[in-house]
């Protein structure tokens, strides 16, 4: 741990597992440089802070003050079942007063604030904030460079009829972005598809005007779109990940009942069997895709680890559409959870293949653990990740949502992934370690970024 800085940077995370776990590992690494961390965050799914110790936490309410903050039926506890863009258009309309008058307090009083690092997706909703106070503003992006280049490029996919997607093109390639194809292109099904482009054009242009991106990816594995990225846009990035393999990002090291039974059962099962199903903390399936999955897990021989959030599945609570019957079936060779410990899953060596939605944090998470993946995307950049699994790193086999079927699900399954695939991710484990090596690119990017923090001047703005 280094000496205190005397400088503390606020930090605005999107209210999401996803992107909280990536701001919070990247406050441990702030922390440990010596910054004081104060985390703002939304009544919505606020965390618990006795979790976090060494960080302040402030908590804002999306109801207008002195009204009791009444429960909103959209803000329900983990986003699932509802349209997401909707969503964050009313995070974004609910929360930007009450993070303005908490940044204007936090700045105002106390340590200095050396900077505000907001994440991405809250877009321009801060800048002005910022602006107004006289911080300086960072922006997380916690997807990879890949994806947020396809963002940026939604004018141009607009301009040129593959947005909105096309059914009789889905296979066509997008000659300006390949290896894409229109199927892989980051959109989400919506009620508001306008209100998509807004939130899309105000992540980029929020990004663009910022005074740098931290990004959690390592050099190696996006070089090509990195440099795309920095000829095109005239903003300092600062890739340093993957933040949680940073040495002082310690696994948390409270485990509830439910790990230890995990943990237990992985312990039990042979070297690289195990198929490690999860979906991330936000997509949700139909009750007949959660059917073909119950039934191609059922019959294939390897046994598995099977994440089913509670509400994950349209319609139900939690397991009650599975035959009856089936759970007992099952036995010991399968196991549904409704959460886990992901990096101690992946980690463990009794597991051989993640079956993922291809989130940005499971795809690294998967690569630095040396585990090849069977991909499944949902919605947004899961798709362009799930593309660059299969067609650029090479540490994945496709599975397409439209093609879930009991039978495709049991033959992929029963095929394991061959040696070379294997090979290919330990490739990338071996070069993720060498990023965050003493003179990896990862530990140099992190140099930089704390010099370029201590730079900045609290007040730069200010009139
Ligand atoms: C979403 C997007 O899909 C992702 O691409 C974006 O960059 C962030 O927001 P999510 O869908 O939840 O996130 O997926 P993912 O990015 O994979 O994040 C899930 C996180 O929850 C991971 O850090 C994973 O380790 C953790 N997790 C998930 C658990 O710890 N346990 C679980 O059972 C499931």
């Amino acid at each position: 741990m280094e000496e205190r800085k005397e400088k503390r940077i606020i930090m605005f995370p999107l209210p999401f597992p996803g992107h909280f776990n990536p701001l919070v590992q990247l406050a441990r690494i702030f922390h440990h440089r010596g910054f004081s961390i104060t985390i703002i965050h939304t009544s919505f799914n606020f965390p618990d802070p006795t979790h976090y110790p060494n960080f302040t936490f402030r908590t804002i309410h999306h109801h207008n003050e002195g009204e009791e903050e009444e429960e909103d039926p959209l803000f329900k506890p983990d986003g699932s079942g509802m349209d997401l863009v909707t969503f964050i258009r009313q995070l974004r309309e609910g929360y930007a007063d009450p993070f303005r008058t908490s940044l204007k307090a936090e700045v105002g009083g106390g340590e200095r604030a050396c900077c505000l690092v907001s994440d991405v997706v809250w877009g321009r909703t801060t800048e002005v904030a910022a602006e107004e106070v006289g911080i300086r503003r960072m922006v997380l992006t916690t997807s990879g460079v890949a994806s947020f280049c396809a963002f940026a490029a939604y004018p141009l996919l607009r301009d040129k009829h593959y947005l909105p997607i096309q059914d009789s093109r889905l296979d066509e390639l997008v000659t300006e972005l390949p290896p894409l194809r229109v199927k892989d292109l980051p959109v989400m099904e919506t009620n508001e598809p306008e209100e998509l482009y807004r939130v899309v054009n105000n992540m980029v242009e929020g990004a663009k005007s910022s005074s740098g991106i931290i990004w959690n990816t390592f050099e190696d594995l996006e070089r090509i779109v990195l440099m795309n990225f920095s000829t095109e846009f005239q903003v300092s990035v600062f890739p340093v990940g993957p933040f949680y393999k940073h040495s002082e990002n310690i696994l948390p090291t409270t485990k509830n009942k439910e790990d230890h039974v995990t943990t237990d059962w992985l312990n039990k099962q042979d070297p690289r069997t195990v198929v490690y199903v999860s979906f991330g903390s936000l997509a949700d399936i139909e009750e007949k895709e959660f059917l073909e999955i119950a039934w191609g897990l059922r019959n294939t021989k390897q046994p598995f680890l099977w994440v089913v959030r509670p509400g994950m599945v349209q319609g139900t609570e939690w397991l009650e559409s599975l035959p009856c019957g089936f759970l007992e079936n099952i036995g010991q060779k399968g196991k549904i959870v409704k959460w886990v410990n992901q990096l101690e899953v992946l980690a463990h060596p009794a597991v051989g293949a993640f079956w993922t939605h291809c989130g940005w944090n499971s795809t690294l998470e998967s690569i630095c653990e040396g585990v090849p993946m069977i991909c499944t995307p949902c919605f947004t950049d899961q798709r362009v990740n799930a593309r660059y699994i299969v067609d650029v790193w090479q540490v994945g086999m496709m599975l397409e949502r439209s093609k879930l079927d009991r039978k495709d699900i049991e033959k992929l399954l029963r095929k394991e992934m061959g040696e070379e695939m294997r090979e290919s991710c330990l490739k990338w484990k071996d070069r993720a370690n060498v990023c965050l090596s003493k003179d990896g690119s990862s530990s140099k990017y992190l140099e930089k970024l704390v010099s370029h923090v201590m730079s900045f001047d609290s007040y730069a703005f200010a009139s």
